[in-house]
């Protein structure tokens, strides 16, 4: 520890933002240059009052819209009387919290974790343990399969099951016992299933490699191959999930039910990290004391904001609002009928626009260059790999407000073109 004085931070401004995060943190983000520093509901503003429509919502975390009142209510509320226990004693919040979500999204338990990354590791950990306790898979033999191009998150066991070089390249040796398959493709599933398999893990759309929808009945087909073999399906819903595709749940649309539901991101609005598993007793009650846990899952300021967040998505009905307002969005955005847009895809408000690289005055324009655009105009998306632009506002958005971000995508594409 040096000697200097330390500094007094106030009124930070953008450039002054961006050089100490530059200077002093891990480059591994390589974020769009937008310094914000304040939010509410689909607004974001810099320090400078440079006003934005939010088309990343924190990768899906901020759903019930930026500082939503009623969760900043509840944080001030909780911070002031109990913030956490740990598991070693009981709190007055966790149980509660765990019966509404297994009378809502209808399992017998739930287990608290707090990242996504940690989520998907409990399944993976539930997935395993059953296979060797119930299905009777030989120690340590126990397979799960997953998806090609999947993202779960970026601990070693979750860029285990990736086949992204940017997620995986040089961070093995990789956690074994994982076969990966094209995704959208149940025969696949089908042809890979043996005796030591015990569970397919997947999500109902793949939000990070791009917004890819699979082809309508292949949830519906997983769900009964999984059955048929007697290995359990695990949904990743983490983005997916909690209204962001029109549904509570975009297993919904197929009224598939899977064995174990990750949940995370707007399972708090976006406060702080707040994730779980949802399953029934015969897998979740394997887990015995000692055997998984974690300091800050379930801790009491987590549940209370987790049960007003959930309480926000059904009462402001926000799965009919991503619902109506994504099929809005994706017709306009079609509509703009731009040379630079290859292809709209998604699913409520969970959606891409994939980017037709155009060469102009000698330079190629790539879906970095259009996020650029749009900033400078009023609304900050992020790319996903070279070409595609993912759009995903918070929930609470109103049409009012898609049509006037289509005027910007609209205005910030014809600016590249003359
Ligand atoms: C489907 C999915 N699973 C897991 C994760 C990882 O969540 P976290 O970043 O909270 O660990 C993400 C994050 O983007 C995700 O989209």
């Amino acid at each position: 520890m040096s000697n200097i004085k330390p500094r007094v931070y106030k009124n930070i401004s953008s450039s002054e933002a961006m050089e100490l995060e530059n200077k002093y943190g891990a480059h591994n983000y390589h974020p769009l240059p937008a310094v914000l520093a304040k939010g509410e509901g689909v607004y974001l503003w810099s320090p400078e009052g440079k006003k934005y429509y939010d088309f990343l919502s924190a990768y899906s975390a901020v759903n019930q819209g930026h500082c939503h009142p009623r969760l900043v209510k509840i944080i001030k509320e909780q911070a002031g009387t109990l913030t956490l226990t740990s598991r070693a004693f009981y709190n007055n919040w966790l149980g509660p919290y765990e019966e509404k979500m297994t009378r809502l999204f209808g399992y017998d338990k739930l287990l608290p974790m707090n990242s996504g990354a940690e989520a998907v590791e409990t399944a993976l950990k539930l997935a395993r343990r059953w296979g060797y306790e119930v299905k009777g898979v030989s120690p340590d033999q126990a397979k799960i399969i997953v998806c090609e191009n999947n993202f779960h998150g970026r601990t070693i066991t979750m860029v285990s099951l990736s086949t992204d070089p940017e997620s995986c390249g040089f961070f093995g040796p990789f956690t074994p016992g994982f076969v990966k398959i094209p995704f959208d493709n149940p025969d696949a599933l089908k042809s890979v299933i043996d005796e030591n398999t015990v569970a397919f893990l997947a999500e109902p759309i793949q939000g990070e490699a791009g917004v890819y929808v699979p082809e309508e009945g292949y949830l519906k087909a997983c769900r009964e191959i999984c059955t048929k073999a007697g290995i359990l399906l695990m949904a990743d819903e983490i983005q997916t999930g909690l209204c962001r595709t029109g549904r509570m749940l975009c297993c919904e649309y197929e009224a598939v039910r899977p064995d174990v539901l990750i949940l995370g991101k707007a399972l708090s609005g976006g406060f702080m990290p707040v994730s779980a598993v949802l399953s029934d007793d015969e897998i979740m009650l394997i887990i015995k004391p000692g055997q998984h846990g974690s300091t800050f899952g379930g801790n009491p300021l987590a549940c209370r904001l987790a049960m007003e967040a959930i309480d926000i998505l059904v009462e402001e009905n926000l799965a009919n609002n991503a619902y109506n307002m994504g099929r809005i969005f994706r017709d306009g955005l079609v509509k703009i009928n731009s040379p630079l847009i290859k292809k709209v895809r998604g699913k409520g408000l969970l959606n891409a626009m994939v980017i037709e690289p155009i060469t102009i005055k000698g330079e190629t324009k790539t879906a970095w260059d259009v996020c650029l655009k749009l900033a400078e105009n009023g609304l900050l998306a992020k790319p996903t790999h070279n070409d595609i632009i993912r759009f995903a506002p918070p929930l609470v958005i109103t049409e009012t407000q898609i049509y006037e971000c289509l005027d910007i995508i609209k205005s910030s594409l014809q600016q590249f073109l003359k």
